[in-house]
């Protein structure tokens, strides 16, 4: 902690260094700065100063008791985003589908699922979003259609039909042998054998989910009219599901063998042939045509795990011209808590040779959440505090998933016929599947946590509920949720948060990252500091080299509370896990 002499020295210091009249040229610069924010705010994107949250439908808000949640449902709780301050939602696929892979298997691009709800209600939801400033994300899956769609009932019916060549139809090497040693994402072959043509279908995921073949200009077209469906009915873009999946190599040569063996019992690969083909950015192009024909700057998010800054840069395009927001899954999934790796990959991305911006999430539906990943088991709320101001002060587009907010917790299933997750199924008992994380948002301590009425929801409510939870939250000036608020309204109020620089600090530090974000004439200055270490730190700054003669910092959030009064930046304490932000003066 900062001690009192210290403090006193710093405001003599303070004041020395001080020009004739520092409180008014100080004011003066603050509001050329907070004019000069509204008019880069008139002037960006909206997306750029977004805060996104990803919902997942089915466990959002059920309203009509039959145990899953519905567009209703979250038409019902746009107050609560609003109050929360979020600006955009990405909702998890809702259209038709016979929900093998809950959703992400499509039989219609341009309807809705009755289980969801109806088109009217997805318009009045996108309406009623409106009304509060919070526009609609809708998911998007290219790579591959249901088995149950039509165009893929069409095209296994015979070799010879027009849409035979919508998906990818190989002959076997042999009798009972696939066309290569291709595998499945989700275990076994991608390959499955159909005895109407005698030929096998290639299937990235389930079998149940065959790849369409993005190299017949038919398929791009239907699917760049799909996309048109939704932007007339006024979405705000687009989260593309898998995208690096969209091609295979046409040579078909088998994927290197790695040593060691996957959950399912498959020999490792490099998924070399099937991933990341050159043609993905093709058609990336051309799905950003289609958004730029509408007016109010859609927005393209990538869901692809790229593996270094290289491969993510090219998302965004040689000139702008691909996706705006390609998801950094190097950040997600750090999976400890080390300063100098985060260090060292937000450094990476803030400079990325494309100057695209930063898009950073550490949860979604098909990961372990971020409470259970970079909790210590003891100090798990102070560190989701922690990973909530990373993910909320650095220089990015941040993404959020529904119940990080208050600290939701991965709750898998305990017994194999309880999963419904099919990879659950195909891996039990190493991979559980990701019924854990997709489990329902916990409201208030009612029966079934306020998310339904109905007996038994599709996945259980975690125990954990009782006490995790937004209403109990909401009271609670100590609690993630309340953390959460306070970090999104700084947010949007302080300039320096929203579209200032960012700079790295402390370059060798081993256990605290720290970082500067400031407006370039450093009339707004923040200056982050968080601790990833379980024993309190004490650091040095010497912001000179930024021109920033100033020796304290006032802390406007931390976590411990750390009271108002400022810390000298020469010799600054900071407790195990803790948050300090706080404005340079
Ligand atoms: C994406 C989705 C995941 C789905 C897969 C196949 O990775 O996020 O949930 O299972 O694509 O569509």
């Amino acid at each position: 902690m900062w001690n009192r002499a210290k403090f006193i020295f710093a405001i003599v210091t303070i004041g020395l260094c001080l020009s004739a009249n520092p409180s008014l040229a100080q004011q003066a610069a603050s509001q050329v700065s907070k004019a000069e924010h509204a008019h880069s705010k008139a002037q960006d994107p909206w997306w750029k100063h977004a805060v996104i949250y990803e919902i997942y439908p089915r466990s959002f808000q059920d309203s009509n008791g039959d145990g899953v949640g519905d567009i209703n449902g979250i038409t019902s709780r746009l107050d609560y985003l609003r109050d929360l301050g979020i600006d955009a939602i990405w909702i998890s696929p809702m259209y038709p589908s016979p929900l093998v892979d809950f959703g992400y298997d499509i039989s219609d691009y341009t309807a809705i699922d009755p289980l969801y709800g109806t088109l009217a209600d997805f318009d009045r939801m996108v309406r009623e979003a409106k009304k509060r400033n919070i526009r609609v994300i809708m998911d998007f899956v290219p790579n591959h259609t249901s088995d149950q769609h039509p165009w893929f009932a069409e095209s296994r019916s015979s070799r010879t039909v027009p849409k035979r060549d919508w998906y990818i139809w190989r002959d076997g090497k042999g009798p009972g042998q696939p066309p290569n040693n291709w595998q499945s994402w989700f275990g076994h072959s991608a390959w499955k054998f159909d005895p109407t043509t005698n030929q096998y279908y290639y299937h990235h995921f389930y079998t149940e989910q065959p790849d369409l073949n993005w190299r017949n200009p038919q398929v791009r077209k239907a699917m760049y009219d799909a996309m048109r469906f939704w932007l007339d009915r006024g979405v705000a873009g687009f989260r593309i599901d898998a995208v690096s999946r969209l091609f295979e190599d046409p040579d078909l040569h088998d994927d290197p063998i790695l040593p060691g063996k996957n959950a399912y019992g498959d020999p490792n690969i490099a998924h070399k042939y099937t991933d990341n083909l050159p043609e993905v950015h093709e058609v990336l192009r051309e799905m950003r045509k289609v958004v730029n024909e509408y007016p109010g700057n859609p927005v393209l998010i990538s869901e692809a795990d790229e593996p270094n800054i290289a491969e993510l840069t090219k998302m965004y395009g040689g000139k702008d011209d691909e996706v705006q927001l390609p998801m950094d899954f190097q950040i997600a999934d750090v999976n400890k808590r080390s300063a100098p790796e985060f260090r060292r990959l937000l450094n990476e991305i803030d400079k990325n040779a494309a100057g695209g911006q930063p898009h950073y999430f550490f949860s979604n539906h098909d990961q372990v959440r971020q409470w259970d990943r970079y909790g210590d088991g003891v100090h798990n709320d102070q560190i989701a505090k922690l990973m909530a101001a990373l993910l909320l002060t650095t220089r990015a587009t941040p993404l959020m998933y529904y119940g990080e907010e208050i600290g939701m917790r991965t709750t898998d299933p305990v017994r194999k016929e309880d999963v419904q997750d099919p990879i659950g199924k195909i891996g039990w008992p190493e991979e559980k599947g990701r019924d854990g994380e997709r489990t329902p948002m916990q409201w208030d301590a009612s029966k079934n946590a306020g998310f339904s009425a109905a007996q038994r929801p599709w996945l259980p409510v975690p125990p954990s509920s009782t006490e995790y939870n937004v209403k109990a939250e909401s009271k609670d000036p100590n609690s993630i949720l309340s953390f959460y608020k306070r970090l999104l309204a700084l947010r949007q109020s302080e300039p320096a948060l929203r579209d200032g620089l960012y700079l790295p600090l402390i370059a060798e530090d081993p256990y605290v990252l720290a970082y500067l974000r400031k407006k370039p004439n450093n009339s707004d200055v923040i200056l982050v500091v968080l601790n990833m270490s379980a024993e309190p730190r004490t650091v040095k700054f010497d912001l000179a080299a930024e021109g920033i003669g100033d020796s304290s910092a006032k802390p406007l959030i931390a976590s411990p509370e750390m009271g108002h009064d400022s810390t000298l930046l020469s010799h600054f304490t900071i407790p195990e896990f803790g948050v300090f932000i706080g404005s340079v003066h």
